[in-house]
């Protein structure tokens, strides 16, 4: 008897136990973010055509800033597959001069940035069929 009794409270120790070292567990520190790190989620779609071109252009020429994917860089530069930029509300002719003339920072606190030099109107153009195929397939339109 004695000995089944005993059998049965161990369970209950060791949940008090347990119960006991999670409540007095300090709260985790909320984390920043990496620097480098993707700051939205992105699926990239088969590419056809210019927007092929247009991917390897931007990996080269944007992605410093804007991520892999355009997905953003904690520390660098903001997504541009976000909702930000959905085509009425930055049309491909704000890419077109976001290349020539830069930005100054107005939605983000990343900074300006800089004019992108040696790319052409085509070129840009091909990043932004990129782009827009990148914000389709991924709901932003
Ligand atoms: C040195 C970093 C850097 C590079 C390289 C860069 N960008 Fe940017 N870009 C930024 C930052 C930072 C912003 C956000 C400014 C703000 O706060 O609104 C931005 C904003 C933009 C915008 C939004 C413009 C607007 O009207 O608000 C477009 C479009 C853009 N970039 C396209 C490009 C393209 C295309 C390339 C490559 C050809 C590129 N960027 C390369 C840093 C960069």
């Amino acid at each position: 008897m004695k000995r089944k009794y005993y059998l049965l409270g161990v369970p209950v120790v060791v949940a008090v136990a347990a119960s006991f070292q999670l409540g007095s567990a300090p709260e985790p520190a909320t984390q920043a973010p990496a620097v480098g790190a993707p700051i939205v989620t992105v699926q990239v779609p088969p590419l056809q055509g210019n927007a092929v071109i247009g991917q390897q252009i931007f990996a080269k020429r944007c992605s410093a800033c804007h991520g892999e994917n355009a997905a953003g860089k904690e520390g660098a530069g903001p997504p541009l597959i976000h909702v930000i930029y959905e085509p009425n509300h930055h049309a491909d002719e704000a890419f077109q001069r976001a290349v020539a003339m830069g930005v100054r920072s107005h939605h983000w606190r990343f900074g300006d940035m800089p004019p992108v030099e040696g790319l052409t109107r085509g070129d840009v153009a091909m990043v932004t069929a990129y782009i827009r195929d990148v914000q389709r397939a991924n709901g932003i339109q």
